[in-house]
């Protein structure tokens, strides 16, 4: 996916942005199409890194995606998480962002191990 998008730039599929602070990056986001749809996004993934999280970076990347995927035409990001307990801090930040939960689809991974979905409606 980097690859692609390094090579392509906004032309590809792929999206890549990263929050800085000089040179450092402090986390970044990869979204792009859902293939088969006429509007609808995927995050396909978002961090911080350890030392800067709980400082609104992660609130801010994926306010960035939201901003750049309607740019796009987009109405409609997917975010996919784990449904086991060490995701909960990922999941609160996500329903804190303003995400809504959809969908959980029980042991989708693994038995006991679920996935669960997360939208926003743009
Ligand atoms: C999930 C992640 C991206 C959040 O990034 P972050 O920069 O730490 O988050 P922010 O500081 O922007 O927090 C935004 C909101 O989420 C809340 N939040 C963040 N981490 C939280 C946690 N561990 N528990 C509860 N709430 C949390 C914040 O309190 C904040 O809420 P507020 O705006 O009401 O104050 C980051 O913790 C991370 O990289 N985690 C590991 C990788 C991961 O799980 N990625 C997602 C894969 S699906």
């Amino acid at each position: 996916m980097w690859t692609e998008f390094a090579a392509k730039g906004e032309k590809s599929w792929y999206h890549f942005l990263a929050a800085r602070q000089g040179e450092d990056i402090l986390g970044f986001a990869a979204y792009g199409r859902r293939p088969l749809t006429e509007a609808t996004f995927d995050l396909y993934w978002i961090g911080t890194g350890q030392q800067f999280q709980g400082r609104g970076i992660g609130k801010k990347l994926l306010q960035r995606v939201v901003n750049e995927v309607r740019n796009l035409g987009g109405k409609l990001l997917i975010i996919e998480t784990c449904g086991r307990p060490e995701y909960e801090p990922t999941r609160q930040f996500y329903l804190r962002a303003g995400c809504e939960l959809e969908a959980r689809i029980r042991d989708f991974y693994a038995p006991g191990d679920d996935l669960v979905v997360f939208t926003i409606h743009l």
